[in-house]
Protein backbone atom coordinates (compact mmCIF):
# COMPACT_ATOMS: atom_id res chain seq x y z
CA UNK A 1 0.00 0.00 0.00
CA UNK A 2 1.47 3.08 -0.89
CA UNK A 3 1.11 6.48 1.34
CA UNK A 4 -1.92 8.30 1.14
CA UNK A 5 -0.33 11.55 -0.07
CA UNK A 6 -2.02 13.89 -2.39
CA UNK A 7 -0.36 16.23 -4.90
CA UNK A 8 -2.48 18.87 -5.91
CA UNK A 9 -2.33 19.74 -9.72
CA UNK A 10 -2.27 23.82 -10.45
CA UNK A 11 -4.81 22.90 -13.27
CA UNK A 12 -8.23 22.42 -11.42
CA UNK A 13 -9.92 20.01 -14.32
CA UNK A 14 -14.07 18.99 -14.61
CA UNK A 15 -13.63 15.51 -14.24
CA UNK A 16 -10.45 14.90 -12.87
CA UNK A 17 -9.96 11.83 -10.77
CA UNK A 18 -7.90 12.96 -7.62
CA UNK A 19 -10.19 10.84 -5.36
CA UNK A 20 -8.86 7.63 -6.94
CA UNK A 21 -5.19 8.17 -6.79
CA UNK A 22 -4.56 5.95 -3.73
CA UNK A 23 -6.56 3.01 -5.55
CA UNK A 24 -4.43 4.21 -8.78
CA UNK A 25 -1.09 3.64 -7.07
CA UNK A 26 -1.80 0.54 -5.63
CA UNK A 27 -2.71 -0.48 -9.09
CA UNK A 28 0.24 0.53 -10.62
CA UNK A 29 2.18 -0.75 -8.11
CA UNK A 30 1.16 -4.62 -8.20
CA UNK A 31 1.63 -5.08 -12.36
CA UNK A 32 4.71 -7.23 -12.83
CA UNK A 33 6.12 -8.23 -15.51
CA UNK A 34 10.06 -9.09 -17.86
CA UNK A 35 10.62 -5.20 -17.38
CA UNK A 36 10.11 -3.36 -14.77
CA UNK A 37 6.98 -1.65 -15.36
CA UNK A 38 8.21 2.37 -15.30
CA UNK A 39 5.79 4.84 -16.95
CA UNK A 40 2.16 6.33 -15.72
CA UNK A 41 0.81 7.37 -19.38
CA UNK A 42 -1.89 10.06 -19.45
CA UNK A 43 -3.38 10.34 -22.81
CA UNK A 44 -6.07 12.56 -21.83
CA UNK A 45 -3.86 14.62 -19.42
CA UNK A 46 -5.95 17.88 -18.62
CA UNK A 47 -4.58 18.60 -15.09
CA UNK A 48 -3.09 15.24 -14.41
CA UNK A 49 -3.99 14.84 -10.55
CA UNK A 50 -3.12 11.32 -11.01
CA UNK A 51 0.18 11.31 -12.85
CA UNK A 52 1.42 14.42 -10.59
CA UNK A 53 0.31 12.68 -7.43
CA UNK A 54 1.92 9.34 -8.43
CA UNK A 55 5.34 10.98 -9.49
CA UNK A 56 5.04 13.02 -6.18
CA UNK A 57 5.08 9.73 -4.18
CA UNK A 58 7.47 8.30 -6.42
CA UNK A 59 4.81 5.49 -7.09
CA UNK A 60 6.28 5.70 -10.38
CA UNK A 61 8.96 6.71 -12.72
CA UNK A 62 8.03 8.42 -15.19
CA UNK A 63 4.76 9.97 -16.23
CA UNK A 64 3.68 11.11 -20.05
CA UNK A 65 1.11 13.71 -20.38
CA UNK A 66 -0.34 14.17 -23.49
CA UNK A 67 -3.62 17.04 -24.35
CA UNK A 68 -4.78 17.75 -27.85
CA UNK A 69 -5.92 20.68 -26.11
CA UNK A 70 -3.22 23.64 -27.29
CA UNK A 71 -3.63 25.56 -24.19
CA UNK A 72 -3.58 23.25 -21.63
CA UNK A 73 -0.52 21.51 -23.51
CA UNK A 74 1.84 24.81 -23.80
CA UNK A 75 0.99 24.81 -19.76
CA UNK A 76 2.38 21.44 -19.08
CA UNK A 77 5.19 22.06 -21.52
CA UNK A 78 5.96 25.54 -19.77
CA UNK A 79 6.14 24.29 -16.14
CA UNK A 80 8.56 22.00 -17.51
CA UNK A 81 10.66 23.91 -19.73
CA UNK A 82 9.93 26.94 -17.97
CA UNK A 83 8.50 26.83 -14.18
CA UNK A 84 10.69 29.17 -12.66
CA UNK A 85 9.49 32.02 -14.50
CA UNK A 86 6.35 31.12 -14.66
CA UNK A 87 5.65 30.74 -11.01
CA UNK A 88 7.50 34.15 -10.34
CA UNK A 89 4.52 35.57 -12.91
CA UNK A 90 1.96 33.75 -11.15
CA UNK A 91 3.38 35.52 -8.01
CA UNK A 92 2.88 38.51 -9.72
CA UNK A 93 -0.40 38.59 -11.18
CA UNK A 94 -3.74 39.76 -9.59
CA UNK A 95 -6.36 38.29 -11.87
CA UNK A 96 -8.61 41.20 -13.71
CA UNK A 97 -11.22 40.95 -16.11
CA UNK A 98 -9.21 42.61 -18.69
CA UNK A 99 -6.42 40.01 -18.00
CA UNK A 100 -8.86 37.91 -18.28
CA UNK A 101 -10.39 38.98 -21.25
CA UNK A 102 -6.67 39.21 -23.17
CA UNK A 103 -5.81 35.53 -22.27
CA UNK A 104 -8.88 34.22 -23.47
CA UNK A 105 -8.46 36.06 -26.43
CA UNK A 106 -5.14 33.91 -26.83
CA UNK A 107 -7.08 30.94 -27.12
CA UNK A 108 -8.67 31.87 -30.14
CA UNK A 109 -5.72 31.18 -32.40
CA UNK A 110 -3.00 29.50 -30.25
CA UNK A 111 -0.68 29.05 -32.78
CA UNK A 112 -0.52 32.74 -32.89
CA UNK A 113 1.49 32.76 -29.35
CA UNK A 114 4.35 32.26 -27.93
CA UNK A 115 4.34 28.88 -25.45
CA UNK A 116 5.05 30.65 -22.38
CA UNK A 117 2.27 33.38 -23.27
CA UNK A 118 -0.35 30.34 -24.56
CA UNK A 119 0.73 28.29 -21.20
CA UNK A 120 0.04 31.32 -19.15
CA UNK A 121 -3.41 32.27 -20.46
CA UNK A 122 -4.90 29.06 -20.11
CA UNK A 123 -3.96 28.79 -16.48
CA UNK A 124 -5.53 31.87 -15.87
CA UNK A 125 -9.09 30.71 -17.56
CA UNK A 126 -8.72 27.55 -15.84
CA UNK A 127 -8.25 29.41 -12.48
CA UNK A 128 -10.51 31.76 -13.38
CA UNK A 129 -13.28 30.59 -14.85
CA UNK A 130 -16.02 28.92 -12.58
CA UNK A 131 -16.38 25.84 -15.13
CA UNK A 132 -12.15 25.50 -15.46
CA UNK A 133 -12.52 24.84 -19.02
CA UNK A 134 -9.15 25.88 -21.07
CA UNK A 135 -11.54 27.79 -24.09
CA UNK A 136 -12.15 30.79 -25.90
CA UNK A 137 -15.81 30.31 -24.52
CA UNK A 138 -15.49 29.87 -21.03
CA UNK A 139 -16.54 32.92 -19.26
CA UNK A 140 -15.31 34.71 -15.77
CA UNK A 141 -15.64 33.11 -11.99
CA UNK A 142 -18.48 35.46 -10.42
CA UNK A 143 -19.81 36.97 -14.08
CA UNK A 144 -18.84 39.83 -15.39
CA UNK A 145 -20.23 41.81 -12.66
CA UNK A 146 -18.89 39.76 -9.91
CA UNK A 147 -22.02 38.71 -8.21
CA UNK A 148 -23.60 35.72 -6.75
CA UNK A 149 -20.75 35.13 -4.27
CA UNK A 150 -17.95 34.63 -6.72
CA UNK A 151 -15.00 36.89 -7.48
CA UNK A 152 -12.62 36.25 -9.94
CA UNK A 153 -9.49 35.27 -7.85
CA UNK A 154 -11.56 33.32 -5.97
CA UNK A 155 -9.59 30.43 -6.68
CA UNK A 156 -6.27 31.87 -7.39
CA UNK A 157 -4.31 32.00 -4.37
CA UNK A 158 -0.91 33.43 -6.51
CA UNK A 159 1.67 32.03 -3.56
CA UNK A 160 -0.07 28.81 -3.13
CA UNK A 161 -0.40 28.11 -7.16
CA UNK A 162 3.64 29.59 -7.79
CA UNK A 163 5.02 26.78 -5.31
CA UNK A 164 2.50 23.93 -7.42
CA UNK A 165 4.21 25.13 -10.49
CA UNK A 166 7.93 25.07 -9.20
CA UNK A 167 6.88 21.58 -7.45
CA UNK A 168 5.68 20.24 -10.74
CA UNK A 169 8.74 21.46 -11.89
CA UNK A 170 11.18 20.18 -9.82
CA UNK A 171 10.00 16.54 -10.92
CA UNK A 172 10.83 17.55 -14.66
CA UNK A 173 13.27 15.22 -15.33
CA UNK A 174 10.60 12.42 -14.95
CA UNK A 175 7.54 14.47 -16.82
CA UNK A 176 6.98 14.03 -20.88
CA UNK A 177 4.81 16.54 -22.41
CA UNK A 178 3.01 16.00 -26.00
CA UNK A 179 0.67 18.15 -27.77
CA UNK A 180 -1.84 15.80 -29.64
CA UNK A 181 -3.96 13.41 -30.42
CA UNK A 182 -4.30 10.89 -27.77
CA UNK A 183 -5.16 8.46 -29.31
CA UNK A 184 -2.77 8.40 -32.22
CA UNK A 185 0.02 8.52 -29.39
CA UNK A 186 -2.29 5.37 -28.06
CA UNK A 187 -1.68 3.61 -31.37
CA UNK A 188 1.64 5.06 -31.78
CA UNK A 189 2.75 3.22 -28.79
CA UNK A 190 1.82 0.11 -29.85
CA UNK A 191 4.43 -0.14 -32.43
CA UNK A 192 7.03 1.29 -30.14
CA UNK A 193 8.18 -1.75 -28.46
CA UNK A 194 7.74 0.14 -25.06
CA UNK A 195 4.06 -0.74 -23.88
CA UNK A 196 5.71 -3.63 -21.70
CA UNK A 197 7.18 -0.79 -19.79
CA UNK A 198 3.86 1.68 -19.61
CA UNK A 199 0.72 1.39 -17.46
CA UNK A 200 -2.18 4.01 -19.23
CA UNK A 201 -4.71 5.62 -17.47
CA UNK A 202 -7.07 7.11 -20.02
CA UNK A 203 -9.65 9.94 -18.83
CA UNK A 204 -11.29 10.87 -22.13
CA UNK A 205 -13.87 13.17 -21.83
CA UNK A 206 -17.30 11.62 -20.85
CA UNK A 207 -19.30 10.55 -23.68
CA UNK A 208 -22.75 12.42 -21.74
CA UNK A 209 -21.31 15.40 -21.15
CA UNK A 210 -18.51 15.59 -22.29
CA UNK A 211 -18.70 18.01 -25.35
CA UNK A 212 -20.20 20.38 -22.84
CA UNK A 213 -17.13 20.17 -20.16
CA UNK A 214 -14.15 19.99 -22.66
CA UNK A 215 -13.53 22.14 -25.28
CA UNK A 216 -11.65 19.36 -26.81
CA UNK A 217 -14.68 17.14 -26.57
CA UNK A 218 -14.84 13.62 -28.40
CA UNK A 219 -17.69 12.63 -31.23
CA UNK A 220 -18.93 8.65 -30.80
CA UNK A 221 -16.27 7.94 -33.95
CA UNK A 222 -13.38 9.11 -31.28
CA UNK A 223 -14.86 6.77 -28.32
CA UNK A 224 -15.01 4.21 -31.03
CA UNK A 225 -11.54 5.08 -32.70
CA UNK A 226 -10.05 4.96 -28.89
CA UNK A 227 -11.95 1.85 -28.28
CA UNK A 228 -10.02 0.24 -30.87
CA UNK A 229 -6.96 1.76 -29.96
CA UNK A 230 -7.27 0.16 -26.60
CA UNK A 231 -8.59 -2.83 -27.95
CA UNK A 232 -5.88 -3.83 -29.70
CA UNK A 233 -3.11 -2.78 -27.29
CA UNK A 234 -0.36 -4.51 -25.81
CA UNK A 235 -0.21 -2.27 -23.40
CA UNK A 236 -1.65 -2.30 -19.80
CA UNK A 237 -4.30 0.11 -19.19
CA UNK A 238 -7.19 1.36 -17.26
CA UNK A 239 -10.10 3.80 -18.52
CA UNK A 240 -12.55 5.90 -16.55
CA UNK A 241 -16.41 7.03 -18.35
CA UNK A 242 -19.57 7.90 -17.17
CA UNK A 243 -21.70 4.92 -16.77
CA UNK A 244 -23.32 4.78 -20.63
CA UNK A 245 -24.50 1.12 -21.24
CA UNK A 246 -22.69 1.95 -24.19
CA UNK A 247 -19.47 1.39 -22.66
CA UNK A 248 -19.75 -2.30 -21.48
CA UNK A 249 -22.01 -2.88 -24.71
CA UNK A 250 -20.75 -1.98 -27.44
CA UNK A 251 -17.30 0.18 -27.35
CA UNK A 252 -15.87 -2.80 -24.99
CA UNK A 253 -18.24 -6.11 -25.06
CA UNK A 254 -15.12 -8.01 -24.17
CA UNK A 255 -13.29 -6.45 -21.49
CA UNK A 256 -13.70 -6.24 -17.21
CA UNK A 257 -15.74 -3.79 -16.35
CA UNK A 258 -16.34 -2.29 -12.75
CA UNK A 259 -18.76 0.21 -11.40
CA UNK A 260 -17.70 2.88 -8.76
CA UNK A 261 -19.51 5.88 -7.31
CA UNK A 262 -17.74 9.21 -7.46
CA UNK A 263 -18.28 12.67 -6.40
CA UNK A 264 -18.71 14.81 -9.57
CA UNK A 265 -15.56 17.43 -8.98
CA UNK A 266 -17.26 19.52 -11.18
CA UNK A 267 -20.68 19.56 -9.22
CA UNK A 268 -19.13 18.26 -5.56
CA UNK A 269 -22.53 17.84 -4.16
CA UNK A 270 -23.44 15.06 -6.82
CA UNK A 271 -22.23 11.38 -6.89
CA UNK A 272 -21.74 10.62 -9.77
CA UNK A 273 -21.72 6.62 -11.20
CA UNK A 274 -18.81 5.91 -13.51
CA UNK A 275 -17.25 2.76 -15.33
CA UNK A 276 -13.35 1.28 -14.89
CA UNK A 277 -12.54 -0.68 -17.84
CA UNK A 278 -9.04 -2.49 -17.91
CA UNK A 279 -7.38 -4.21 -20.18
CA UNK A 280 -6.95 -7.81 -19.75
CA UNK A 281 -3.46 -7.82 -19.21
CA UNK A 282 -3.86 -5.50 -16.09
CA UNK A 283 -3.73 -7.37 -12.72
CA UNK A 284 -6.52 -6.03 -10.75
CA UNK A 285 -5.97 -8.83 -7.53
CA UNK A 286 -7.40 -6.63 -4.43
CA UNK A 287 -8.95 -4.05 -6.37
CA UNK A 288 -12.06 -4.35 -4.52
CA UNK A 289 -10.50 -3.18 -1.27
CA UNK A 290 -9.39 0.24 -1.79
CA UNK A 291 -12.51 0.66 -3.75
CA UNK A 292 -15.00 -0.27 -1.11
CA UNK A 293 -15.66 3.57 0.13
CA UNK A 294 -16.19 4.02 -3.50
CA UNK A 295 -19.20 1.15 -3.49
CA UNK A 296 -17.70 -0.66 -6.30
CA UNK A 297 -19.37 -3.92 -8.36
CA UNK A 298 -18.46 -5.64 -11.12
CA UNK A 299 -20.55 -4.79 -14.13
CA UNK A 300 -18.49 -7.67 -15.93
CA UNK A 301 -16.01 -9.42 -13.65
CA UNK A 302 -14.33 -11.74 -16.17
CA UNK A 303 -13.07 -10.40 -19.43
CA UNK A 304 -14.09 -12.71 -22.78
CA UNK A 305 -11.19 -12.76 -24.69
CA UNK A 306 -12.08 -12.96 -28.68
CA UNK A 307 -12.47 -16.43 -29.58
CA UNK A 308 -9.84 -17.12 -32.44
C1 LIG B 1 -11.54 14.18 -18.39
S1 LIG B 1 -10.33 15.37 -18.85
C2 LIG B 1 -8.94 14.68 -18.06
C3 LIG B 1 -8.89 15.03 -16.60
C4 LIG B 1 -7.65 14.54 -15.90
N1 LIG B 1 -7.68 13.12 -15.64
C5 LIG B 1 -7.38 15.32 -14.63
O1 LIG B 1 -7.05 14.74 -13.59
O2 LIG B 1 -7.49 16.54 -14.68
C6 LIG B 1 -10.14 15.05 -20.55
C7 LIG B 1 -8.99 15.79 -21.23
O3 LIG B 1 -8.83 15.20 -22.53
C8 LIG B 1 -8.44 16.20 -23.45
N2 LIG B 1 -8.75 15.68 -24.80
C9 LIG B 1 -9.92 15.61 -25.46
N3 LIG B 1 -9.78 14.96 -26.64
C10 LIG B 1 -8.48 14.58 -26.70
C11 LIG B 1 -7.71 13.83 -27.64
N4 LIG B 1 -8.24 13.35 -28.76
N5 LIG B 1 -6.41 13.60 -27.35
C12 LIG B 1 -5.83 14.07 -26.22
N6 LIG B 1 -6.51 14.80 -25.30
C13 LIG B 1 -7.82 15.04 -25.53
C14 LIG B 1 -9.22 17.43 -23.02
O4 LIG B 1 -8.57 18.60 -23.48
C15 LIG B 1 -9.17 17.27 -21.47
O5 LIG B 1 -8.05 17.95 -20.97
Amino acid sequence: MTSSRRYVSPLRYPGGKAAMTSWLADLFAQQTGDLPVEVWLEPFAGGAGAALTLLDRDAVNEAWLVDANPGIAAFWHTVVDDGPALAALVEQTTPTLTLYDECRALLVNPDDADRFRLGFAAFIVNRCSRSGIVAPTSGPMGGRSGAGGWSLDGRFNASALADRIRHVHGMRSRLRVHHGDGISYLEELADSGLSDEVVAFVDPPYIREGNRLYANGMDAGGHQRLADALNTSPARWVLTYDDEPVVANRLYPERRVLGYDIRNTANRARVAREYAVFSDNLDVRGLSTPLRGLNAEWVRAAARPRAA
